[in-house]
């Protein structure tokens, strides 16, 4: 395979594409030279019922921390992504949706998706909920869980989704925080082949003495699995559609109401409740939808995101939506029964843009031992990668094998805070490296910090911070603002904390090294190393447990724990199975270690922090230079760990 590092845009794509070069300059000088002017002009891609004549009121000062965007300004999320579209695009597709088994496809147009848009809607008013009250979403990949997130938005409620992988416990945890009185969920899900049972789940999860506040449970019939039914509390989708009237009045939302909460992992803690309000994320994910892709009209766009990560919120449902595309869905995997399922898909559906993840390419690749299926890759003309970093050698495989180097790929580089893509290459505009997300978007300013917050110029690398406000930015963690401020604004001084390293080169190109604080990205999932440790402590014969990540060739990051058993438990394979099950009953199977090792001791300071860096160090079996032990309590602790290190190349 070649190893060519510079990819530059084609001239026909530079002619052809909504921004090139010349133009990226001139918006991105003005977009932070002038933000109110710039954002004055393109904060009018949003339909408003009452238009903002205020932009931008943003403070990163920690002791005075405020961000607003259009504060004056009404609309609702959902008029945006239906009913604006009606007039031009009514008998547009919308949706088209391909079921796990490829015999199971359905297609839902713009009037149709208003239609059950406004019947759930009104069935959710039905079951209570009003304004500004938290709903729980836990969905399998079907049309309806856009339907459930657009109906919240309609009549001002804020959804939670919780992504379909996560047990009991965590679904438990997440209901609480937002105290939602009604959950939506289905029978079963079906992924690749397998069923999992949602409802049951649900179920356990209402079983926690902590949960108190769910008074209705709303379940759509999809397999039509076996479910327990509970009398009063739970309702079928179908029976309040059945009752419910089309016709339903979108709220009329301030900006600056809250839109969603999506829980995601930090290193401290249980997981955040990101809070993202309504007029800023609608521009911003609009807007980078469409110039990221550089979205045409009727060009079919799959996203394979589930629903229950942001990237699912902002470009499966939110921006390619209120931009009336044609969005495709798939209820399964893409490497399912086998690799070629990716191919067929876009081959079926005509499929003009990709959005995929880095994990995924890698999976195909380390299965395409002899090259990738043939398929008609004529339609494919954009391809993404998010979640994250990309290594070259998967780039240029996606490249070359799914795009046929006919393609450019933009890769995404954001965060669930961000709301939207953040740096990314432009296609008509970057020349693109393979490995870097290249530049900032519009009104975007990146910069490196070293660990004291001094700016570093030109070539380098350091902590990647924002240094001003973007309108997709999170405002809040819900229910908890001091957490906000600490998490995000108190690192670094007055700039937004990403909590990734980066490189930047001789050209302004950002190189995203990964995560510089306890988080770790398992296949484009972000775990605190801290909940899988609490997790792992609770087990009863745990006495401590320290967890990192090591380099894993698939999933970028494996799980790797170091555990200390109480004084009479023996070391067994049984038990490390047992531990790596109990981890995935308390989170879900993302969390579950691959690899455990019994820690008699771990490297502890006299004053007993453990020095996770040389924990990583031996995961990842770098064990020559493990740099100065001195200031361990017991420096002989590593020798045995070293010896008994489990990933050795
Ligand atoms: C973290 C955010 C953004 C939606 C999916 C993940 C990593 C994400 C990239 C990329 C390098 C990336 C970062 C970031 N990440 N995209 N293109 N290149 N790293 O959202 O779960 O909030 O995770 O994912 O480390 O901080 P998330």
């Amino acid at each position: 395979m070649s190893t060519q590092s510079l990819y530059p845009v084609s001239p026909e794509l530079a002619e052809n594409s909504k921004i090139n070069e010349d133009q990226y300059r001139k918006m991105y000088q003005e977009s932070v030279v002038n933000p109110e002017g710039f954002w004055r002009e393109h904060g009018q891609r949003i339909s408003w019922f009452k238009p903002f004549t205020k932009i931008k009121k943003v403070s990163f000062d920690d002791h005075n921390l405020f961000i607003n965007w259009f504060a004056d300004g009404t609309l609702n999320a959902t008029y945006n992504c239906v009913d604006r579209h009606l007039e031009a695009r009514g008998d547009k597709t919308a949706i088209i949706w391909e079921g796990d088994d490829p015999s199971e496809q359905r297609t839902l147009t713009y009037r149709q998706l208003h239609i059950e848009v406004s019947k759930f809607a009104n069935a959710l008013r039905s079951q209570g909920v009003r304004k500004g009250d938290v709903v729980t979403i836990y969905m399998p990949m079907v049309p309806e869980a856009a339907i459930a997130m657009l109906s919240c938005a309609r009549i001002g409620a804020v959804h939670s989704v919780i992504f379909g992988g996560f047990s009991p416990d965590s679904i438990a945890s997440r209901i609480n925080d937002g105290s939602s009185r009604v959950v939506i969920t289905s029978d079963e899900a079906i992924r690749g082949g397998r069923t999992i049972p949602l409802k049951a789940n649900i179920d356990l999860a209402l079983q926690s003495p902590d949960v108190k506040t769910v008074e209705k449970v709303i379940v759509l019939n999809r397999t039509g699995g076996h479910i327990d039914f509970v009398e009063g509390r739970d309702v079928w989708w179908h029976e309040l559609m059945a009752v419910s009237s089309e016709y339903c009045q979108a709220e009329e939302q301030n900006a600056e109401d809250p839109l969603f909460i999506l829980y995601t992992s930090g290193s401290t803690g249980s997981p955040k409740g990101v809070l993202h309000t309504t007029g800023g994320y609608m521009v911003y994910a609009s807007m980078t939808h469409e110039y990221v892709f550089d979205y045409r009209e009727d060009e079919v766009y799959w996203c394979t995101a589930d629903v229950g990560w942001i990237t699912g919120h902002s470009y499966m449902v939110y921006g390619p939506l209120a931009n009336g595309a044609t969005v495709l869905m798939h209820e399964g995997v893409p490497n399912w029964p086998d690799i070629s399922r990716m191919g067929e898909m876009i081959e079926r559906h005509n499929v003009n843009i990709l959005y995929t993840a880095p994990t995924l390419i890698r999976a195909l690749m380390a299965q395409a031992t002899e090259g990738y299926p043939n398929f008609d890759s004529s339609s494919l003309r954009i391809m993404g990668s998010v979640g994250e970093p990309i290594n070259p050698e998967a780039w240029r495989w996606y490249y070359q094998e799914i795009g046929k180097e006919q393609c450019p790929i933009v890769d995404t580089w954001w965060q669930t805070e961000t709301g939207g893509v953040l740096i990314s290459p432009l296609p008509g505009a970057t020349d693109l490296k393979p490995g870097s997300a290249t530049r900032p978007f519009f009104g975007v300013q990146p910069a490196l910090v070293d660990n004291m917050g001094n700016l570093i110029d030109g070539e380098g690398e350091g902590n990647l911070v924002i240094l001003d406000s973007w309108p997709g930015q999170m405002r809040s963690v819900y229910g908890d603002h001091e957490r906000f401020v600490l998490t995000y604004f108190k690192t670094f001084r007055g700039m937004y904390f990403t909590g990734d390293g980066a490189r930047r080169d001789g050209d302004g190109y950002y190189w995203i090294t990964g995560r510089v604080d306890d988080v770790i990205n398992v296949s484009g999932h972000r775990l605190g190393t801290a909940e899988i440790e609490s997790a792992l402590v609770a087990h009863p014969d745990v006495a401590e447990a320290a967890v990192v990540g090591y380099p894993h060739d698939i999933k970028g990051q494996g799980i790797y724990a170091y555990v200390t058993l109480n004084a009479d438990k023996e070391e067994s394979e049984e038990l490390r199975q047992a531990l790596r099950q109990w981890v995935r009953s308390e989170i879900g199977a993302l969390a579950s270690p691959d690899l455990v090792q019994w820690a008699p001791g771990l490297p502890k300071t006299r004053s007993g922090k453990i020095m996770r860096r040389f924990l990583r160090k031996i995961a990842a079996d770098e064990v020559s230079a493990l740099g100065d032990a001195s200031t361990l309590a017991d420096p002989t602790v590593l020798d045995g760990l070293i010896d008994q290190r489990m990933n050795r190349g």
